[in-house]
């Protein structure tokens, strides 16, 4: 089942320079391919958009803030069963929750600082390719 998923490598991951470490563990995966990347300051407008459903909770403010406090890298990642796949790279919410061998678990220990976001199903990769990349869609 070949998917295309949305991958946001997040203002914490870029200033700590992790890009290189996370994409490599990406590309890695057999049948994975990179089809969109690029290095992007991302606005309110777009973010609340992204988290427009968490809008009310505690944690949506300084999700938002965060999220804009630095440039973030957007990738459009293809491949077999690649929406679970990231997810399960990726790692639960809470980085100490998260097991060694994933990405927050190996990178992480801040929930609001969890290193990446990735589509959590079909519907929402849809959505989010279409607001991140609505050329390449
Ligand atoms: S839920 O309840 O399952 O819908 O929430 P969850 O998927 O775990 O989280 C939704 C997004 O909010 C981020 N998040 C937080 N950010 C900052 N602080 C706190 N405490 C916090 N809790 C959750 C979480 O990382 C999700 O964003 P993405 O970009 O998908 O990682």
């Amino acid at each position: 089942m070949t998917q295309r998923t949305l991958v946001l490598l997040k203002p914490d991951a870029v200033r700590r320079g992790l890009i290189g470490e996370i994409i490599g563990r990406v590309e890695s995966k057999a049948g994975w391919t990179i089809r969109a990347l690029e290095l992007r300051h991302l606005d309110r407008p777009t973010l609340e958009q992204h988290y427009a459903e968490h809008q009310g909770r505690p944690f949506y403010e300084p999700l938002v803030e965060f999220m804009a406090s630095g440039p973030s890298v957007a990738l459009v990642v293809e491949g077999e069963r690649v929406i679970e796949g990231m997810r399960a790279l990726s790692g639960p919410t809470d980085p100490i929750a998260a097991a060694p061998g994933s990405i927050r678990g190996d990178f992480g220990t801040i929930v609001r600082e969890n290193l990446i976001h990735a589509s959590d199903s079909e519907e929402s990769a849809e959505r989010e390719l279409k607001t991140f990349f609505p050329d390449f869609v």
